[in-house]
């Protein structure tokens, strides 16, 4: 891995520390975690243990109030990367740091707290609720963290607005194209006012041009928002577009991280090259 520094000034929001996951049982993980410390490479890992490795040792800086691209092809660990940040996984090894606070140490009250005020998440699928309204899938996460139906509804509705939805409140999200529906759970996310929000390849079920919509859309709001964004894709062109720094990965491990100009200049061995060549 080549660690480039970040070309920007911004301070660190996320630290991932030497993270690990490890899938199996416990005696295999222990060997598995054990093996990957001594490098050795996650096929034979699997293969000397018949646990399943996510990650193998990860360090990630990811800068407050920009977007970072994780990126990686399919299998490299991104979706294993980014659930750790809201702990929907927990590693076999490693630390994550949000605000400098270890995310680890978090009660179960604590950790749930934190989910429904500073961190928010954007699924590939969308993530609905079929049985809700457009505007109460935006305003459940307000409800569930106790907001009075009015003042939840409220926000929800500018919220759409801001997503270029005002009108589609009472419809349903079976009545909406994928490119709405991904703008509704854009909107149901930034509806909490979280600090952070993970897009997990939130953009990769649409239709090539409504994709390029959504990331201008995404950008715009950015301008405004200045949220702290980690965004999973496998798809270079799009982690160029959007990230401020992108951290690329390979069987879980980071290849190269930084900005995209610094990859695209000075792309770290000729995986990383191969990617960039084929950026078109
Ligand atoms: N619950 C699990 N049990 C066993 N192995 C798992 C589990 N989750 C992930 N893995 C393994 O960890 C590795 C990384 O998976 P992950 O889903 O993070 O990849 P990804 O980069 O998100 O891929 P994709 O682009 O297909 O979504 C894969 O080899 C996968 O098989
Ligand atoms: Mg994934």
């Amino acid at each position: 891995m080549s660690a480039q520094p970040l070309q920007t000034e911004t301070p660190v929001k996320i630290g991932i520390h030497g993270i690990y996951k490890v899938f199996g049982p416990a005696a295999a993980e222990a060997r598995a975690l054990a093996l990957l410390r001594d490098g050795v490479d996650k096929e034979q890992v699997q293969e000397q243990t018949g646990a399943s490795v996510g990650l193998a040792g990860v360090d990630a800086r990811i800068p407050a109030d920009r977007i970072t691209c994780i990126m990686g092809l399919s299998g490299s660990g991104k979706s294993t990367l980014v659930r750790h940040i809201n702990r929907l996984i927990d590693p076999s090894a490693g630390e994550i740091r949000v605000d400098g606070k270890n995310v680890l140490a978090l009660s179960l009250d604590e950790l749930r707290a934190w989910r429904r005020h500073a961190i928010s998440m954007v699924f590939q699928n969308f993530g609905l609720l079929p049985h809700l309204d457009v505007l109460a899938n935006v305003a459940f996460g307000l409800r569930v963290r106790g907001e009075p139906v009015a003042q939840a509804r409220a926000k929800a509705g500018q919220w759409l607005e801001r997503v270029n939805l005002a009108g589609y409140e009472k419809r349903y999200p079976d009545e909406l194209s994928g490119g709405m529906r991904q703008r509704v759970g854009l909107a149901r996310a930034l509806a909490i006012d979280a600090g952070i929000i993970l897009m997990d390849e939130a953009f990769s079920a649409l239709d090539p041009l409504i994709r390029y919509d959504m990331q201008d859309e995404l950008l715009k709001l950015q301008q405004q928002l200045h949220k702290t964004i980690v965004f999973v894709t496998h798809d270079i062109a799009e982690a160029l577009r959007l990230g401020d720094h992108i951290v690329i990965l390979r069987e879980g491990r980071v290849e190269q991280a930084g900005s995209p100009q610094g990859i695209i200049a000075q792309p770290a061995n000729d995986y990383v090259r191969r990617f960039v060549m084929r950026r078109e």
